[in-house]
């Protein structure tokens, strides 16, 4: 397992909208060089970084042009050199975001893809062999190229799905993924990668990295091929690279592909929702992080616990505050809720991530959609810096702006936040230094359950000689333990109090607190809660 991501904690940066340096109304990359002592400050020590090339942003920029060019509405590819080195000069690492399953339609492998004749690129996509000839279980064009057939789409309208082959053709257009063509295909997105870890990037995010090879087999052992075939190339040359995988199927990634992370991500079927926001239930939002009490943990952990089993030895599942494709927490929960889901994604084993503006709980907000957002527009606006002029993102006109800034009287910002004691910003801060001062809180060391019932609380579970008490209820409720718990971090009213020999544990109403076992008694406890 790759060792600086023991002690990893992540910054998601969408980098319209980080910081404008330039004042053209859109964040760039000296904006973001610009912010990198505050991200040090935060405590957060890597960066994952939305995609910054060439691109004509119908996907905001999940659709690339050029892999090789950083967008010129971001700035020059020196700039992205630069940004590596004073990331590195703060010890801050770099993952960039690779999309690998498709390109924009305007990438020039796709043009010269869709030309009659045959060429170099004819096989780069997914093609049918006649106009007529579909593709099906699979979103198709046909009638936009020159060339006889249909392509095959990987997401929008406007990125074509790569050809990286079909585990088992069965059309004489279908080719097998170690096809010469496929092999090229594979080889161009590893030399993409190449190219920017020799700029000095520390890895890759990858996009949709399941979606490579298409009628897979339900383990995606076509996929887990190719990056089985692609990383360890890498590793030589490039060691500490890493590489996080937009997969939400930890086996599969971590196991099967050899992935170092993967994204446990609100899709249904893994168990975030039940913490967060709930979408399953229908007519009301059971989220264990309500303080409604209607929540259950053993929702999530049902589906967590044999997926952390499987991968615990040889990976990382990565929980997110939130990311750009899905909802800020601030859209259904307060603050003292927020502050709990934080306690928690930071405490538990894996490498967190944080989006930006979450450590201020900037606000989802309902706008129109730019850049194929839909609904995911409300959580990409401009990151608050202070109360000054676009809340410090720009110095552009207001109208000129990426995306407008919250424009509410309350709407938080960073600046404030740091001279508040009692702000979220202190909370993120606070959990995140607990996290780099104890080994075992960071990634690796186990995470035993010690108490999870069906719809009560708290919720207890123990990692080394910490043990963590998590109640996200109104309700209060006390029991008898060992003594020797020690608080070391606390949300709320909750206490171990010494009784006679024992100690009494008072778990208050939205609290949390982490203990550290300092008897030999209590190390070896379980809390014994009936
Ligand atoms: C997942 C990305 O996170 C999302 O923003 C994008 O639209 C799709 N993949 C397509 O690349």
């Amino acid at each position: 397992m790759m060792k600086w991501l023991q002690d990893a904690v992540f910054y998601e940066i969408y980098p319209q909208s980080f910081y404008d340096a330039n004042g053209d109304g859109i964040g760039d990359l000296i904006g973001i060089i610009e912010k990198l002592d505050y991200i040090k400050e935060l405590g957060c020590n890597a960066l994952w970084i939305n995609p910054f090339y060439d691109s004509p942003f119908k996907d905001a920029g999940y659709d690339v042009r050029d892999y090789k060019k950083v967008a010129a509405r971001y700035g020059t590819d020196e700039d992205g050199v630069r940004l590596f080195e004073e990331a590195h000069k703060r010890g801050i690492k770099v993952l960039i975001d690779l999309v690998p399953g498709h390109t924009s339609e305007e990438h020039e492998w796709f043009k010269a893809s869709s030309k009659a004749e045959k060429n170099e690129y004819s096989d780069r996509y997914i093609w049918s062999d006649f106009i007529f000839n579909g593709i099906e279980g699979h979103p198709y064009i046909g009638g936009e190229a020159e060339r006889d057939g249909v392509y095959m789409l990987n997401f929008f309208k406007c990125q074509p799905a790569l050809n990286y082959g079909w585990l088992k053709p069965t059309e004489p257009w279908q080719k097998g993924i170690d096809d010469p063509a496929c092999l090229a295909t594979r080889k161009a997105m590893a030399d993409v990668m190449r190219f920017w870890l020799e700029k000095g990037c520390d890895g890759f995010r990858v996009d949709m990295a399941d979606s490579l090879v298409k009628e897979d087999d339900e383990n995606k052992s076509g996929t887990c091929q190719i990056y089985r075939d692609i990383l360890p190339g890498l590793w030589h040359d490039f060691p500490h690279a890493a590489f996080v995988s937009e997969w939400n199927n930890p086996d599969q990634a971590i196991n099967g592909a050899g992935f170092d992370m993967d994204f446990y991500l609100n899709h249904p079927g893994n168990g975030v929702n039940s913490l967060f926001r709930d979408y399953i239930t229908e007519g009301e939002d059971r989220s264990f992080f309500r303080a409604d009490g209607h929540g259950d943990i053993t929702r999530f952990l049902e589906e967590y616990q044999p997926r952390y089993n499987k991968t615990m030895m040889s990976g990382y599942i990565s929980l997110i505050t939130c990311n750009h494709d899905t909802p800020r927490l601030t859209k259904t929960l307060t603050k003292r809720e927020i502050e709990l889901a934080y306690a928690f994604i930071f405490t538990m084993p894996g490498v967190p991530f944080l989006y930006y503006g979450d450590e201020i709980g900037m606000k989802y907000l309902d706008l129109p959609t730019k850049e194929g957002g839909y609904f995911r527009t409300g959580s990409r606006t401009p990151m608050q810096w202070n109360s000054g002029k676009n809340l410090g993102f720009s110095e552009a006109d207001a109208a000129d702006l990426y995306l407008p800034v919250d424009d509410a009287p309350d709407a938080p910002n960073a600046a404030d936040a740091m001279k508040d004691p009692d702000s979220l910003y202190h909370t993120v801060k606070d959990l995140i230094a607990l996290r780099h001062a104890n080994k075992d809180l960071q990634a690796n060391t186990y995470c035993e359950v010690i108490y999870a019932e069906k719809e009560k609380f708290p919720f207890i579970y123990k990692r080394g000689s910490f043990i963590m008490v998590l109640n996200p209820s109104k309700e209060t409720m006390t029991n008898i333990i060992p003594a020797g718990f020690a608080k070391v971090y606390g949300i709320g009213d909750i206490e171990a109090l010494p009784v006679d020999e024992s100690d009494v544990l008072k778990v208050g109403p939205q609290s949390f607190a982490v203990f550290k076992a300092t008897t030999e008694k209590a190390r070896e406890a379980a809390i014994a809660w009936k």
